[in-house]
């Protein structure tokens, strides 16, 4: 089994690991000039962003030749997944892919102008987090299969619903927004962590144009020096089981 991620605050990364199998990351993959997997199952994991997947997950998809007999595709969420998953369908139909089973898994919510991070940190307990990749464990070693084709009124909310939502995020959530302070001391961790390469850091840090707005820079800043001008929560997070070099190891 191969299994093909996109992670900024490490939770799929955790369900990637506990699903197990060949590890890839997106980010990393998307360096290739071709990308051609192969294998029994492939599996795709990767966060909802405003009711979809993110921007890079979606040219990975146009992008990549899978080869195999069972493809999944789990979603992390922390609040609502929306229309994630017959947006995921329907974006894999396009680029050619037959998803054989999609899932999501609610967990801590990262998105930082919506949350207040420390209560979701503290009712993750309820979410029974554990319980929801186990029983997605057991569905793909029993190779279940749940995907049909989308009936209208999933086409019709994927159109409204994700390309609504899409493009407010875009426009009010992207790097622009970063406020640097001065606790900022230039280790240049944002850059690493960065999964779209689209920090650098020298007198100053500089964010370019093409931000997947994950917000890993924010989350793993070591002096909390990043924010957003609309952040409702000064907390940050990062999955419990998953390091900070893990992320960099990931994602630069
Ligand atoms: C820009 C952005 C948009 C998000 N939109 C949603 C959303 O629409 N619904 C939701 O439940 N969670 C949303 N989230 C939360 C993430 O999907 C969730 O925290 C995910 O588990 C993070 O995965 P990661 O730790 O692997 O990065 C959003 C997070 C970000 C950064």
């Amino acid at each position: 089994m191969k299994i093909c991620y996109f992670t900024a605050t490490g939770n799929c990364l955790y369900v990637a690991k506990r699903i197990g199998g060949e590890l890839f990351s997106i980010p990393q993959l998307m360096k290739e000039d071709k990308i051609i997997i192969s294998d029994e199952t492939i599996g795709i994991i990767c966060p909802v962003y405003a009711g979809e997947m993110p921007g890079m997950v979606r040219s990975f998809l146009s992008k990549a030749v899978l080869k195999a007999n069972y493809v999944f595709f789990i979603y992390t969420y922390g609040m609502s997944s929306s229309v994630a998953r017959p947006n995921a369908i329907s974006a894999a139909k396009k680029a050619g892919i037959k998803l054989d089973y999609v899932n999501t898994i609610k967990m801590v919510d990262n998105y930082l102008p919506g949350f207040e991070i420390q209560n979701q940190i503290d009712t993750a307990p309820q979410k029974d987090i554990e319980g929801q990749i186990a029983a997605v464990c057991h569905d793909i070693e029993q190779r279940k299969k749940n995907v049909s084709d989308l009936n209208l009124l999933h086409k019709a909310s994927i159109a409204i619903v994700g390309n609504t939502m899409g493009r407010a995020l875009l426009k009010g959530n992207n790097a622009k927004s970063y406020i640097v302070n001065d606790q900022c001391i230039k280790c240049g961790i944002c850059a690493k962590v960065c999964p779209a390469n689209n920090i650098t850091v020298t007198d100053r840090v500089y964010f370019s144009d093409h931000c997947e707005v994950c917000y890993a820079c924010l989350h793993h800043c070591p002096k909390n020096a990043i924010h957003l001008k609309n952040e409702r929560s000064s907390v940050r997070f990062r999955n419990e089981h998953i390091t900070l070099k893990e992320i960099i190891d990931v994602n630069q």
